[in-house]
């Protein structure tokens, strides 16, 4: 490991503390971080540093994905964060990465997306005046309702360097007044996560067994919007049914607490239902089923590398780019479910997917972000520190 200390002063204390010098802490908590980071871990190679925050934490949503994308187990994984409440979950891992700061202070964090582990690592590191590198910035629903969209506006407040995944979200970042050139368009890493799946997809082992043969819908359900309350999961679920084709449902554990607290088991009757199940065999599930149906963010991305029709069952969405394609069809509650999805499978005959060219970029994410992360933390990136950064704890 390449340490040195540093003297430095902290709210009037000198202390040293070793510089994890050129090493990038990669801070992450869900099952979307692991998948849409994994190929910038992979270009890291030994200057990654990662840490789990612990959000997620069954080995259905956490540690299959580890194994199945090749990466090593986390460096650190913290403690008492999953299934907590938002605010404990924020600030028990703001606390806890401030501490692993200091013990082992690196040149630069990297956070990914919009979940309670990107504010909290985006915070720790800000306050300590370590440079934070967000990837997938600049997305925005405008929906003040959704946890994420709290989020994306924290770390976009408060990140050095976004990568943003298209010219749309460069645009809102600029237009919430990031100066350019703080920002880069990257494209997505979803784009190769979905291609290195899709081969991995060709490997038998990766089958899901017990799939109905013939048509069937592949649907995800997770946001609080359709699994809080008893009518709106009951909304989706009755949605589903009414496709007329049978549905194949891996079950996400706020969707499963959620069926049995508001006593819809019998809902699913006639459904596959599944454990959540790996990257590669979501992806194997996907390419087979004639339409999916989800409320998950990289869902919306992954069908335009699938070429899949895809609706996206919420009242907003920060990823317009899929809709525009032409791949998905936004349905709000009291949109009728399966009117969209027929029309939107009778438009994907008239002009198939195949052919059209994902928004999300060219596969070559995880590289330039690996690149520039590199320069952020060596100090050849010039970084534009605001009031407040100097400040540490
Ligand atoms: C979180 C993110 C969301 C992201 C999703 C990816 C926030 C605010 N939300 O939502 O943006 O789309 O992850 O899946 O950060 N649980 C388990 N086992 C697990 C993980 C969770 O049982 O391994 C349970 C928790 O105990 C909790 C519920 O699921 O009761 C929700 O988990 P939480 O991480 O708070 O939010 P998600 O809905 O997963
Ligand atoms: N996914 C998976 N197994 C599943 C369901 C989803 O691997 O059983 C993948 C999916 O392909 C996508 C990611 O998980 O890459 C999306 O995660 P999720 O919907 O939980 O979070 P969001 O993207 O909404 O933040």
């Amino acid at each position: 490991m390449n340490t040195s200390a540093t003297t430095r002063i902290r709210g009037g204390r000198i202390d040293d503390a070793p510089d994890d010098v050129g090493r990038i802490a990669v801070v992450l908590g869900t099952r979307p971080e692991i998948i849409k980071l994994a190929g910038v871990i992979r270009e890291l190679g030994d200057r990654a540093r990662v840490i789990h925050t612990g959000q997620h934490y069954d080995d259905s949503m956490s540690g299959q994905f580890f194994r199945q994308l090749g990466l090593p187990a986390p460096d650190r994984v913290l403690a008492g964060i999953g299934g907590a409440d938002r605010g404990t979950q924020i600030a028990t891992a703001i606390g806890a990465l401030t501490e692993e700061f200091q013990r082992s202070r690196p040149s630069a964090v990297i956070v990914q997306g919009d979940t309670n582990a990107v504010s909290a690592g985006a915070q720790a590191a800000n306050y300590l005046g370590i440079p934070v590198v967000h990837v997938e910035a600049g997305l925005r629903s405008g929906d003040r309702g959704m946890p994420e969209e709290l989020n994306r506006l924290v770390v976009g407040a408060l990140a050095d360097v976004h990568c943003a995944p298209t010219e749309t979200s460069r645009a809102n970042l600029l237009r919430e007044g990031v100066p350019a050139t703080r920002v880069e368009v990257t494209g997505n890493t979803v784009v190769e996560a979905t291609l290195a799946s899709i081969a991995a997809a060709a490997d038998p082992a990766v089958a899901v067994e017990g799939v109905p043969v013939g048509e069937f819908v592949l649907a995800t359900i997770h946001r609080p919007e359709n699994t809080d309350t008893e009518p709106a999961l009951r909304r989706v679920l009755e949605g589903l049914a009414a496709l007329g084709l049978p549905v194949v449902l891996p079950l996400h554990p706020r969707t499963a607490a959620a069926v049995e607290r508001h006593g819809l088991r019998s809902l699913l009757d006639g459904m596959t239902v599944l454990e959540p199940v790996g990257h590669a065999s979501f992806i194997w599930l996907a390419l087979r089923a004639t339409l999916i149906v989800a409320d998950s963010g990289g869902v919306q991305e992954e069908c335009t590398v699938l070429k899949r029709p895809l609706v996206v069952v919420r009242r907003s969405t920060e990823r317009p780019e899929a809709v525009d394609a032409g791949f998905a069809v936004l349905v709000r509650p009291g949109d009728g479910l399966a009117t969209a999805a027929l029309a939107l499978l009778a438009e994907v005959r008239q002009r198939p997917l195949a052919s059209v060219p994902s928004p999300y970029g060219d596969g070559g994410a995880s590289r330039r972000i690996a690149d520039l992360a590199v320069r952020v933390a060596s100090g050849t990136e010039p970084i534009q520190r605001g009031e407040g950064a100097e400040s540490s704890a």
